[in-house]
């Protein structure tokens, strides 16, 4: 039996169609009361004064918390990164636009909506700045937190100036990505019960009940213990719910200040500043190559915007380490404090957006010299890591440059812009590289054998598109030699072992591994006490005494992984066709061939990576967070305004497995999928309208105007 690999459909896939899944702010509680925030209508300065007056003589109102009247937390609002600095109500000032100012509380949430309308806030307003250009002459450079370790903000190897000077082809450019803003299906939510005075439960839409459950402690001074996070599907996370924000701890507030269970939504325009999003970058790039097309000097300096408060750092500049063979290289990476909320992470952040600029660039370069610009990545193959000059754990990037060639025709494309039309418009074709961390955590997991013969597996990651409800349960059903029915997994609970954040594509790799070792663990004990094979395990149970037999396994990242770099890779190859006069794009077609280790499900696989390719649909064509310079705030605050691909926008989408073998990444032999199907599509598609129309857009993303 063979369970691994199974396209397996989503075996939670009922469950969410049917309206069975039950998501953060469905959970229902006797008593409860419906919290609504009011934010901040300034971008810097301290609020005077809240006047809420007539909103609490309304029907059904039972407060309304403000800077002067809520409760004083005990202790901490904020712990290690990547936790982030919050403002819940502790004091009087105001970092940015759409910051709580205050939450009213109901005994409904019309009437809590009601209250909060009824809301006057006085503020003083100070001089903020929310444009990158203004404050980059004030850049600093600062160290990044990824994949669980803290990464050097710069670093160099060679010398790129000599690099440069050597070059018979030079490129020097400067790109730009907008800020753009968090939109999951399911905005945040939290419900807060106080089951007792030092004893709360909390439903989150989180991608970390553990973090949950650390910051709700901390900042009420309780032993974690006391805190009980559930959060069983999370409708989309993307980073923005890595770490928990104002939202949760202004929702245990308000819970304890009206003594009854509390629900909070962020409605849809308060996800734009509170929740992050990915910062607006800018970054600069220098290449040069010899005739041959074959690298002497990279260098990628990106600088990035944070917030006042808080410190969040693009990893723009980190692909530039480990992508291209090339004697002298440098990395650099800078924040830019501004007036906003603090960004976060956001779908491959770094390497979707740190792409964009680096493989932009490479598609000048081979224009520069008269390549075909996959000929020149090939040129430039990595065939170990340039920088920390040790092997890959595997890679496969030259069977996805082939496959994804192959696939999307690559040998049709005219070397020339403008070659190529079809009904009136105008045709192009580009390409990018992919490459995403292959991201290791630790984490536990335990496994019960019942005695009926069924598993349970758990573990407290989380299920936000990811499909670990299914990929789980396929890993244990194949390590205990079970049918997928017979398993069961369950997760998204802060009282089952530890897992790391759902994130960074880190989640299948880790708890995978950990339910991989556990689950043979199991296994093993049940043939020790007689068990000749699945068949036999519910005889095995009865025989001792029929109380489930349960082991509990941790994995963990070994020495080995220290003598690799371990990334997953990917090729991305556009077409689109551009209105010569309108000067509209569609992406007619987007074919990305990726290599990440072990593929656990193929279809849910093909589903992550085409999820990840749409992101860079509209990362080059539409999504940025707009900002009105004179209020500070951003004016694009929904999704008529904010626009993300939509079905429309989206013609073929075609992900292409590479499968690999890896042994040293991690037990599963997996390399995160979750991001990487963003990283180049974004260039792909620049480089593919520079064929098309022989313009060179370096700022997304390419709107209409920009091309006419
Ligand atoms: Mo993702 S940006 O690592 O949740």
């Amino acid at each position: 039996m063979k369970n691994i690999g199974d396209p397996l459909p989503r075996v939670d896939g009922p469950a969410k169609v049917t309206g069975a899944a039950r998501y953060a702010y469905e959970w229902q509680v006797p008593g409860m009361a419906y919290a609504v925030l009011v934010t901040s209508n300034t971008a810097r300065g301290r609020v005077l004064e809240v006047d809420a007056s007539a909103a609490t003589r309304e029907p059904g109102v039972l407060a309304v918390l403000t800077p002067q009247n809520a409760m004083r937390l005990p202790g901490p609002t904020q712990g290690e990164p990547p936790d982030r600095v919050v403002q819940a109500l502790q004091d009087d000032r105001v970092y940015f636009s759409n910051q709580p100012v205050a939450v009213a509380v109901a005994d409904t949430f019309e009437r809590a909506v009601h209250a909060a309308l009824m809301v006057r806030i006085r503020s003083e307003p100070a001089r903020h700045t929310v444009r990158l250009e203004d404050e980059l002459a004030n850049a600093v450079p600062h160290d990044l937190i990824a994949g669980g370790r803290s990464i050097p903000a710069d670093e160099a190897r060679g010398d790129v100036a000599r690099g440069l000077r050597e070059a018979d082809a030079r490129v020097e450019q400067t790109y730009e990505t907008p800020p753009e803003t968090h939109n999951p299906m399911e905005p945040h939510a939290t419900v807060a019960v106080w089951e007792a005075p030092d004893r709360l439960t909390v439903y989150d839409s989180t991608q970390w009940v553990f973090a949950v459950q650390r910051k709700l402690a901390r900042a009420f001074a309780m032993p974690k213990e006391n805190v009980h996070v559930i959060a069983k599907f999370v409708g989309g996370a993307f980073g923005s719910k890595g770490s928990p924000w104002s939202h949760v701890l202004l929702t245990a507030m308000a819970a304890k200040q009206v003594g009854r269970p509390v629900k909070l939504a962020l409605m849809r325009p308060h996800m734009f500043g509170m929740v992050g999003g990915r910062p607006h970058t800018r970054q600069k790039l220098a290449l040069g190559a010899r005739k041959d097309g074959r690298l002497t000097a990279l260098s990628h300096q990106s600088a990035s915007a944070t917030s006042r408060f808080d410190v969040f750092v693009e990893g723009c500049a980190l692909q530039a380490r480990h992508l291209y063979a090339c004697p002298n290289i440098e990395s650099k990476h800078r924040i830019v404090r501004l007036d906003i909320g603090t960004p976060t992470f956001m779908r491959a952040p770094g390497e979707a957006s740190g792409s964009f600029a680096l493989e932009s660039a490479l598609d000048e370069l081979a224009v520069a010299l008269d390549l075909d610009p996959l000929e020149l990545r090939l040129k430039n193959h990595a065939e170990k890591d340039p920088i920390e000059d040790r092997p890959f754990s595997s890679k496969s990037l030259r069977a996805c440059y082939a496959e994804g060639a192959r696939r999307f025709g690559w040998e049709k494309r005219s070397a020339r812009p403008r070659a190529q039309t079809r009904e009136g418009m105008l045709v192009g074709m580009g390409m990018a590289t992919a490459a995403y961390p292959g991201n290791f955590a630790p984490a536990q997991a335990l496994a019960r054998m019942n005695a009926d013969g069924t598993a349970l597996v758990q573990s407290g990651m989380l299920e936000v598109g990811n499909g670990a409800y299914t990929v789980m349960r396929q890993v244990a059903a194949d390590a205990l030699g079970l049918p997928v029915e017979k398993v069961r997994f369950d997760l998204g609970d802060s009282t089952m072992p530890e897992a790391p954040i759902t994130a960074g594509s880190i989640s299948t790799a880790s708890v995978g591994s950990a339910v991989l070792l556990v689950c043979r663990a199991l296994r093993q004990r049940l043939e020790q006490m007689g068990a000749s094979g699945a068949a036999s395990y519910a005889e095995v149970v009865q025989r001792a005494g029929g109380a489930p037999i349960e082991e509990r396994s941790k994995a963990a990242p070994g020495e080995e992984r220290k003598r690799y770099t371990m990334l997953g890779h990917g090729a991305q190859f556009a077409e689109v066709l551009v209105d010569p006069e309108l000067g509209m794009v569609r992406v007619a077609r987007l074919v990305g061939a990726f290599a990440c280790g072990r593929v656990l499900n193929a279809r849910l696989a093909r589903s992550q990576l085409m999820g990840g390719m749409v992101w860079g649909i509209g990362m080059a064509l539409h999504e940025h967070s707009v900002y009105d310079e004179k209020l500070g705030r951003i004016i694009s605050r929904d999704l008529a305004d904010y626009h993300v691909a939509s079905n429309a926008d989206v013609q073929s989408i075609e992900p292409i497995l590479v499968e690999e073998e890896d042994t040293v990444v991690d037990p599963a032999g997996v390399k995160g999928m979750g991001e990487i199907g963003t990283c180049g599509a974004a260039a792909a598609i620049a480089n593919a309208v520079f064929n098309a129309t022989g313009r060179r857009i370096r700022s997304l993303p390419i709107t209409p105007d920009n091309l006419l």
